[in-house]
């Protein structure tokens, strides 16, 4: 049994896919991560009320008003200090700074809704649709400082039915999303432990 990687998830919605990783979680224990805190920018962010049903430590701050670095040092000052080794965004809208990312090389994992490295960015369901594609589906990914592209780690593909708008596939792609993010964080997790760097030789450049 590994001692499990200290994880902080960040949110600034509803949360289903953090409470996808706590699910995963709480039904085997003997998984490689553990959710220490759940922070957010998003202080009445719906899922901040369910993180502390779960009875996760949580972490708020508005970041409105605050230069983008300084927010980032405070959230990383919060993160150092519950000791967290590896962080998971999930649903969270805010363009971290080159700062904080570089502090964190390796350590920060995605999940977005597209097969990357197709539709970064936002609306993506749309996008597809329109683009006539067969698949959509959603990337786990290591987070470098260019947004939605760092090294894909887990990938799941969602077919586009002819009558799809942007919701019905967002829905159905976010159940892939729920099934693919904790499985890859738990790899990922597992995989710091037994060799500490999994990818970081790859992210260099980032
Ligand atoms: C998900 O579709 C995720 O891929 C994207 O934002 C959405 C967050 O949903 N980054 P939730 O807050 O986890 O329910």
């Amino acid at each position: 049994m590994v001692d499990p990687v200290r994880v902080a998830i960040l949110i600034s919605g509803r949360g289903s896919n953090m409470r996808a990783l706590s699910e995963y979680r709480r039904r085997d224990p003997d998984r490689a991560y553990r959710i220490v805190l759940v922070a957010s920018n998003v202080p009445e962010a719906r899922g901040l009320v369910l993180a502390k049903r779960y009875g996760f430590k949580t972490w708020a701050l508005s970041h409105k008003g605050i230069d983008r670095a300084d927010f980032d040092a405070l959230l990383d000052e919060a993160l150092r200090a519950h000791n967290i080794e590896l962080i998971a965004l999930a649903g969270y809208m805010r363009l971290l700074s080159p700062e904080f990312v570089a502090r964190w090389p390796g350590r920060i994992l995605n999940i977005h809704p597209s097969l990357l490295p197709l539709y970064k960015g936002l609306d993506t369901h749309r996008r597809a649709i329109l683009a006539g594609e067969e698949y959509a589906g959603c990337s786990v990914h290591v987070v470098t400082v260019d947004l939605d592209s760092g090294p894909v780690i887990a990938q799941e593909q969602v077919r586009i039915l002819p009558r799809d708008g942007a919701d019905s596939l967002a829905e159905r792609v976010l159940e892939a999303e729920h099934a693919l993010y904790p499985a890859a964080l738990d790899e990922y997790a597992r995989a710091m432990r037994e060799d500490e760097a999994p990818i970081l030789s790859e992210t260099d450049e980032g």
